[in-house]
């Protein structure tokens, strides 16, 4: 995956960070909207939906709401099993995707390959860390696995690193540095500042960060959070409302190589997009 010397053929792909709830969903709005207006195409579109469903898992009318933005993938983690109905969403269809390595007896998918517009091939795979986290089956091992399982067909490979130690999305990024053309994590929803090419050309983020209210505790409203950490008992989360912001990743990708030339972070105002 070295860079090459002449002109690549890209392919742009958007990474959406995990939408939180319906502001989530309305930051997201609002920004498709302003690309669409300044005329900024993209080629693949991925966003993790975790927590669209008031916060906490995923439901059909809450993926209807974003049905409209063309996004070809959906992504989740941990909080993919706290709706019942995501089940036989994940049986039916093969957009939504949940962590590869949950034991095999759950339903749905961890990766796939789709087809964008003009014909290019791009394979998502959706990975959780397992520090802090449940320990359910080895990560690494199970990218190894597809890996193998995808071979030569497809160049251009997305993972959804859904953890949440930066160590262990760290050591993701470096073990399948040159195998994939970016590791991109997700679930602390606060976005980190060095998204980089590692040395064999993946691109590398270690947490895209939350579309949702940034006025709020990871998404949550600031007074039920606080009110966890100071009674150390059992809260009622909310999704906050306040400051609403888009994040992602923007990444181009070498449609021969596979590697990654380019990753922009992606963290804009929704409010003042809106107005503007
Ligand atoms: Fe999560």
């Amino acid at each position: 995956m070295a860079s090459l010397s002449f002109c690549p053929v890209k392919m742009r792909v958007l990474f959406i960070g995990d939408i939180v709830g319906d502001p989530g969903i309305e930051a997201v709005a609002k920004i498709m909207a302003g690309f669409q207006a300044k005329g900024i195409v993209v080629d693949f579109m991925i966003a993790n939906v975790e927590n669209i469903a008031g916060g906490f898992g995923v439901t059909e009318k809450a993926l209807n709401k974003i049905e409209q933005f063309g996004i070809g993938c959906f992504t989740s983690g941990n909080h993919i099993w706290n709706r019942p109905e995501a089940e036989e969403i994940l049986n039916r269809s093969s957009k939504l995707l949940r962590p590869a390595n949950y034991p095999p007896a759950n339903p749905g998918f961890g990766w796939q390959l789709y087809q964008t517009e003009s014909g290019q091939n791009v394979a998502v795979i959706n990975l959780q860390g397992r520090t802090y986290m449940q320990s359910i089956d080895c990560p690494f091992r199970a990218a190894d696995e597809i890996l193998e399982q995808i071979g030569g067909r497809c160049k251009i490979i997305i993972v959804d690193f859904h953890a949440d130690a930066t160590s262990e999305k760290q050591a993701m990024g470096w073990y399948l540095d040159g195998r994939v053309s970016a590791v991109v994590g997700t679930h602390t929803h606060v976005q980190s500042a060095e998204a980089r090419i590692l040395p064999h050309g993946t691109g590398f983020i270690t947490d895209v960060g939350m579309c949702g209210p940034y006025d709020s505790v990871i998404g949550m409203r600031t007074a039920d959070a606080l009110s966890r950490f100071l009674k150390g008992r059992p809260e009622r989360l909310h999704v906050a409302e306040g400051n609403p912001k888009f994040a992602g990743v923007m990444m181009d990708i070498d449609d021969r190589s596979g590697g990654c030339i380019s990753i922009e972070r992606l963290l804009i105002e929704a409010q003042s997009q809106a107005e503007g």
